[in-house]
């Protein structure tokens, strides 16, 4: 048996999904034709609350146009130390937005340790533009921000004339395993980007949603980019299959991974089982050749991700396999 838990990037379209996708009306999305689109556009939008969304490929391409929107040419971006942003998005906020970036310690945001970071303009220094926030935290584990957190780094970027993304790719997560409204987390933030291809099973795509104004801009961006996709409804109409499917259903990759943790003896708060061990790579090799596939995130760090293609049976099977990995390979 192989169990595969690198990512929830992993997940192939249901037979309903495909269904959905094989239904889909479609139009030219770059003349605001495509209905399907549009419609998953008003429905992201709505859900958090905000007046506007945009559709793009991929959760990087929604962060890169996120920041663009606000952060200036020269403006820096603060962020965590391992935020996806600036870890795994190839120095695109430098390339594309001329953005800089500045990080504090990694792992989940402190409204403490963000105001000890941010510099207000004056005194000769480039002023924080934004603050970027992952919900939930990947490399962090899948530890959720909590909306205390969330409103006092509102409050703090408010009061110093900075602006607050949410690199939302897995803010559904957090909403199912928190309980907080959808709206509770858009109220906070300027900019999201959340995903559909990850927990939610969608095969492409991540909605970029923000205001009417900020929106005209994203659509630009987002062509320069070459990211404007014609009669991509196909794509939207698994989007929209996958809001009305699989967004409660996140709670059984929680209880899941929850069981996994408890018998690594690992702390899980939503689909991500992070295990610390002294080399990774030779603990993800032995993993796999016990069946069980995880993703190295780290030297040490290793992860195992719950998703929808991941059952009972497969988390059965890497209960047994994996504690005696950590027994044999930490000893
Ligand atoms: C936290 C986070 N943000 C953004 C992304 C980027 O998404 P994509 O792979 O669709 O570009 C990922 C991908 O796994 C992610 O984990």
């Amino acid at each position: 048996m192989i169990v595969d838990l690198r990512s929830d990037t992993l997940t192939r379209p249901t037979p309903g999904m495909r269904q959905a996708m094989a239904a889909a009306d479609v139009g030219d999305d770059v003349y605001g034709e495509d209905p399907t689109i549009n419609a998953l556009e008003e429905r992201v939008a709505g859900l958090f609350g905000h007046d506007s969304a945009v559709f793009v490929p991929s959760g990087t391409m929604g962060n890169q146009i996120c920041l663009r929107l606000v952060v200036p040419a020269a403006g820096e971006l603060l962020c965590d130390a391992d935020a996806h942003v600036v870890t795994y998005e190839h120095g695109g906020a430098a390339q594309h937005g001329g953005i800089q970036s500045r990080t504090y310690q990694g792992g989940l945001a402190t409204v403490e340790g963000v105001a000890r970071e941010l510099r207000p303009a004056g005194w000769g220094t480039v002023p924080t533009a934004a603050v970027s926030v992952e919900q939930t935290h990947n490399r962090g584990g899948g530890a959720v921000h909590s909306l205390e957190v969330l409103t006092g780094l509102r409050e703090l970027t408010l009061a110093n004339g900075a602006l607050l993304h949410c690199d939302g790719a897995r803010i559904w997560n957090a909403h199912v395993a928190s309980g907080v409204p959808l709206d509770a987390y858009g109220s906070l933030f300027d900019t999201l980007s959340v995903c559909l291809s990850k927990g939610l099973g969608a095969p492409v795509g991540s909605v970029v949603v923000c205001s009417a104004e900020l929106a005209t801009e994203a659509r630009v961006l987002r062509k320069r980019l070459g990211g404007g996709m014609r009669q991509a409804g196909v794509l939207a109409a698994a989007g929209l299959y996958a809001l009305d499917q699989h967004v409660e259903r996140l709670a059984e990759d929680h209880a899941r991974a929850a069981r996994l943790g408890a018998a690594l003896g690992v702390t899980t708060e939503t689909n991500i089982v992070p295990i610390t061990v002294p080399d990774a790579r030779a603990f993800a090799d032995a993993a796999r050749s016990e069946g069980v596939l995880l993703g190295v995130v780290g030297p040490h760090r290793v992860r195992a991700v719950v998703h929808l293609d991941v059952d009972d049976d497969g988390i059965d099977h890497a209960i047994k396999a994996l504690p005696p990995l950590v027994h044999a390979l930490s000893a």
